[in-house]
C-alpha cells in the first residue's frame, strides 16, 4: 500500500474546539452511521477543508478513518501531499484502469487512509453510479470505523446525491452569510430527496469578530462554527 504526507494546518484552539464538537456530534449520530458524504449548495464553501480537518480529528481520537476525495473535478486532497502524488486515483479505479487495492493509500497520519480523487474524467456522473463505486464503499465499510466522502456542491452538480444512497448520512456544509435560504433550501431538498438522512449542517466561515483577534493572526478573516445538530431542525 502507498503512503502519502499531508500537509498538515495549525488550527487555532478554538476552531480545534469546533472540530471536537462536529467529531462528537457524528459519533452520537447512531451506531448504524458509519460512512457521511460532505456537500455543500455552492463551491468553495470549505467542505474539503472541513472534511480533511475531521478526519484528523477523527484518527487522533484512535478510529480508523478512510477519506475518499469524490470530487473529481476539482480535487483538494492532492494540493494537501507533500511529496510524490499517487499515480491512481479514484477514477483510474472507477473506470477499470486499476484495482481496489491500487488506490486505497496510507498517510502519514496515524490511522487515517485516502482516497485520491486520480485523473479528471469526462463523465464522473457515470463513474460513481458505477458498480465498482458500491464496491468501494463496501469495502470501507468492512475495514474502517468510519468513511468520510468529500463531494462537489449538490447546487451544481448531481454527483452528492448519485452517491448519497450508498452513505448512511449527509453532512451539509454553509458558508455563513454567502449562501441564500433559497439555494440552500433546495440543496436540502435534493439531498434529502436521496433517502440518505441529512445528519445536520456545518456553519462553516462565521466572522471573525465572535471570535476577537487572536483567529486573524493564525487563519485568515474567517473561522469554522460547526453547528452540527441532529436532523433537519438548521436546514
Ligand atoms: N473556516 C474557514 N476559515 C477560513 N478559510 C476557510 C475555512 N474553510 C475553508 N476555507 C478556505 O476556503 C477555500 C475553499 O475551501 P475548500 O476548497 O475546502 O472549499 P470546497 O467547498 O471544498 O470547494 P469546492 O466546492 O471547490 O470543492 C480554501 O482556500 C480554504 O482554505
Ligand atoms: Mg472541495
Amino acid at each position: 500500500m502507498q503512503t502519502i504526507r499531508l500537509k498538515r494546518e495549525k488550527r487555532p484552539y478554538e476552531v480545534n474546539e469546533e472540530l471536537k464538537l462536529l467529531r462528537t456530534n457524528l459519533l452520537f449520530c447512531g451506531a448504524d452511521k458509519h460512512v457521511f458524504l460532505m456537500t455543500s449548495a455552492f463551491a468553495g464553501e470549505g467542505k474539503s477543508t472541513v472534511t480533511l480537518d475531521l478526519c484528523l480529528s477523527l484518527a487522533e481520537l484512535g478510529k480508523n478513518v478512510i477519506l475518499i476525495d469524490a470530487d473529481m473535478r476539482k480535487s483538494m486532497l492532492k494540493h494537501r501531499i507533500v511529496g510524490p502524488q499517487p499515480e491512481n486515483g479514484l477514477s483510474h479505479y472507477l473506470s477499470g484502469q486499476c484495482q481496489l487495492d491500487d488506490v486505497v493509500c496510507q498517510t502519514d497520519v496515524e490511522q487515517l487512509y485516502a482516497v485520491l480523487a486520480g485523473a479528471v474524467p469526462p463523465n464522473p456522473t457515470e463513474l460513481l453510479s458505477s458498480e465498482q463505486m458500491k464496491r468501494l464503499i463496501s469495502f470501507c465499510r468492512e475495514h474502517f470505523d468510519y468513511v468520510v466522502i468529500d463531494c462537489p456542491p449538490i447546487g451544481l452538480v448531481v454527483d452528492p446525491a448519485v452517491i448519497a444512497p450508498l452513505c448512511d448520512g449527509t453532512m451539509l456544509l454553509i458558508e455563513a452569510n454567502q449562501v441564500k435560504y433559497r439555494l440552500a433550501q433546495e440543496s436540502t431538498a435534493k439531498m434529502k430527496a436521496t433517502g440518505c438522512p441529512i445528519l445536520g449542517v456545518i456553519l462553516n466561515k462565521v466572522s471573525e469578530k465572535k471570535f476577537g483577534r487572536y483567529y486573524t493572526k493564525y487563519y485568515g478573516k474567517r473561522y469554522y462554527k460547526a453547528y452540527y445538530a441532529h436532523s433537519e431542525n438548521k436546514s
